[in-house]
């Protein structure tokens, strides 16, 4: 809890798409709202459109596959704001190609930055929901960790093993207060999906049954459900939000 006795939700990779939307409707159910960003110039620029909007969103840049500095930042947060009571690992790239030219370097920054991250950022805060008997963890995960995508091996190993991570550690911390879920999204109107080249994206849309891509607010909703106090019941869950795209 803050000073004003809110609830502290951290959203890693707050200023893309899904986390810009998922800060937004944490704010709004009335969370005091802590974004992680990478880049300087973007969290700076981000920042300013979140105060312009009136969301008054406390930033921290960290480099979350740096597990040192991100100990440090979650030290940070506690000292200034207080102990986190919803994490969002959200924080994820793609580095997209076939395997037979996939080089090493694009295979580890996808895992470290997809998966590495969430070991980082929950190991250095689940002590802190321990102590407080309290938490809510959210790992973003994708429909591609579930199916097969071409040109994403690394990408979809890296979100099927958050989901591992997901079910044991929501084993490990079921007695705590703790909550553990996965979201997996679908195609999303986000930079990262508009960025895949136009006719590829066409056919991808093709094949969602509900036949448009998701928006960032119906993710964010889905968050906000498994933030909750009421959601105490619900742990080491995938939810799978992809408009009918892979049913399983
Ligand atoms: N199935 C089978 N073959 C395919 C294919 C597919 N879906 N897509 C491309 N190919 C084939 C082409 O026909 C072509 O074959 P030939 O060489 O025989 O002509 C070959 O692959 C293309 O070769 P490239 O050298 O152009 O391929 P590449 O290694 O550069 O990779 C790609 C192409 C970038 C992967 C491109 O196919 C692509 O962007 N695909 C979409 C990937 C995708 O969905 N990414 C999701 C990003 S968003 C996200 O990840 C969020 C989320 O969670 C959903």
């Amino acid at each position: 809890m803050d000073k004003d006795n809110k609830r502290i939700a951290l959203v890693t990779g707050c200023t893309g798409g899904l986390g810009t939307a998922i800060c937004k409707k944490l704010y709004n159910d009335g969370y005091r709202v802590v974004g992680n960003y990478l880049t300087h110039s973007r969290g700076e620029a981000w920042s300013a459109e979140m105060q312009a909007e009136e969301y008054n969103i406390s930033i921290y840049q960290c480099d979350v596959t740096d597990y040192d500095k991100v100990g440090e930042m979650i030290k940070q947060i506690e000292e200034e704001i207080g102990g986190i009571d919803v994490l969002v690992n959200n924080a994820a790239i793609t580095k997209d190609g076939q395997f037979k030219k996939m080089t090493y370097e694009r295979w580890d920054l996808v895992m470290k930055t997809n998966l590495y991250s969430v070991f980082n950022c929950t190991r250095h805060t689940i002590n802190q929901m321990i102590e407080r008997h309290y938490g809510r963890i959210i790992n973003i995960s994708s429909v591609n960790a579930q199916r097969g995508q071409f040109g994403q091996v690394n990408y979809a190993a890296a979100k099927a093993g958050v989901h591992g991570f997901t079910k044991t550690l929501a084993v490990e911390v079921a007695g705590k207060g703790i909550t553990v879920n996965t979201i997996s999204p679908g195609y999303i109107a986000t930079d990262m999906v508009m960025s895949i080249a136009e006719d590829v994206r066409r056919k991808i849309i093709e094949s969602i049954p509900v036949g448009r891509l998701g928006g960032t607010e119906e993710i964010a909703y889905l968050v906000s459900f498994l933030a909750s106090e009421q959601s105490s019941f619900i742990t080491g869950v995938n939810y799978a939000i992809n408009g009918g795209q892979h049913m399983y």
